[in-house]
């Protein structure tokens, strides 16, 4: 349909797919595992944290910065968990979502015909925001079955005009976490080409098995190069709170917050105190967390596994990303709406989430951050998929 209001920059983006396979989800009662957050609640103790500070008359405008109370946990939880020495009053910046961090680097940092550096498949946000900014992409694809960066493609990818990579691990939707040579490679080539890093961390406490979760900045020469973003929704199972961070240097951070300002100026206040009480949950929250995604990922695998389609284990965050090559499908598009409409499952094709849209037309992402009854009605329809 034709929009003659829409500004030019916005032509040139089709209504994404997830609204599609939401919407048929909805109308056959298919199980849903497209979408990407949880059908269950965070954590009790930090929805009363976020009543106690509406109660408490935490319910006007934050300090644009973020209310000193969060970035104080988002530094004791760095230093915590990463052994990272951060300065919350200078190194910090809350943001409503890793999305609006995202949107404020590629604002803050992006020139126009600047390259930016991305792995795709790559979170949905990441070409838009880029490409609006007017940054041009520069995908380095990771292929199947592993879905690990090939380092020459990567130092390819490298030139004069680079300006920033954006990386995200744990990484949706592979679930691939880099490792201490892939990031040692990042590391030497921002630092060759002098390139900025601005690292995506969302899933940091979503890994699994021998997988470890680090962080780039923490590599010798980055701390000054890199901002570190993430978020509360994943890691609390509070998707819809909306609250982000950004670590770095203050240089970065007065950049992030001239943009943070002018747009949504401060995230919502109420929020932010019952965040900074989450980041402060024991270690054994985090233990729980990871393992009882574990458990749901290994069930999802072993159903996945026994309808033929092809998968590997992800090390970390909560997708699956499957291969249908033994289906007679073309394309993930078709195999993903007759899932919905045949089967009962809805899953999401990942053609979206490249540039090179024919890398991923034969794969599927499957997600596991469901309830338990969600999953095993999952699997219970998958079975027919074999048949
Ligand atoms: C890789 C990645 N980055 C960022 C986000 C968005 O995070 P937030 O909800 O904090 O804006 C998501 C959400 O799915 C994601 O998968």
């Amino acid at each position: 349909m034709s929009n003659r209001w829409m500004a030019a920059r916005l032509q040139g983006y089709p209504p994404s797919v997830f609204a599609e396979m939401s919407a048929l989800a909805k109308a056959r009662g298919a199980v849903n595992l497209g979408q990407g957050f949880p059908d269950f609640e965070g954590p009790e103790i930090v929805k009363q944290a976020a009543r106690a500070a509406i109660s408490e008359h935490h319910n006007q405008y934050a300090i644009s910065a973020g209310e000193p109370e969060l970035r104080r946990a988002i530094a004791d939880h760095a230093q915590r968990f990463y052994g990272q020495a951060v300065d919350p009053d200078h190194e910090v910046t809350v943001t409503s979502g890793c999305s609006e961090a995202i949107w404020c680097a590629a604002f803050a940092f992006i020139n126009p015909g600047d390259e930016v550096i991305l792995f795709e498949p790559a979170f949905d946000t990441y070409v838009p925001n880029i490409r609006m900014a007017g940054g041009v992409p520069v995908p380095v694809t990771l292929r199947p079955p592993d879905f690990r960066p090939d380092p020459d493609e990567l130092r390819a990818a490298f030139g004069p005009k680079t300006r920033l990579i954006l990386v995200n691990t744990p990484h949706n939707p592979t679930g691939t976490v880099l490792n201490p040579a892939e990031l040692s490679l990042i590391a030497e080539l921002c630092q060759e080409f002098d390139v900025l890093a601005i690292t995506d961390e969302v899933y940091e406490h979503i890994i699994f098995g021998d997988a470890r979760h680090r962080r780039l900045a923490q590599w010798p020469g980055m701390a000054e190069r890199t901002l570190t973003m993430s978020s509360a929704g994943k890691s609390f199972s509070l998707t819809g709170w909306k609250i982000g961070w950004t670590i770095g240097p203050e240089a970065l951070q007065s950049a992030i917050r001239r943009i943070h300002q002018f747009t949504v100026f401060a995230s919502v206040t109420p929020m932010q105190y019952a965040i900074a009480a989450a980041l402060r949950l024991p270690d054994g929250y985090f233990a729980e967390l990871r393992a009882a995604y574990q458990a749901r990922r290994d069930f999802l695998l072993e159903a996945l596994a026994a309808t033929g389609l092809t998968a590997r284990s992800p090390e970390g965050a909560y997708f699956i990303l499957a291969g249908i090559e033994r289906f007679p499908f073309d394309h993930a598009d078709d195999f993903c709406r007759y899932l919905v409409t045949e089967i009962g499952v809805a899953a999401i094709p990942p053609a979206t989430f490249y540039i090179h849209q024919a890398e991923g037309k034969q794969l599927v992402r499957f997600t596991f951050c469901k309830r338990w009854e969600t999953l095993e009605a999952a699997a219970e329809r998958l079975v027919r998929l074999r048949a």
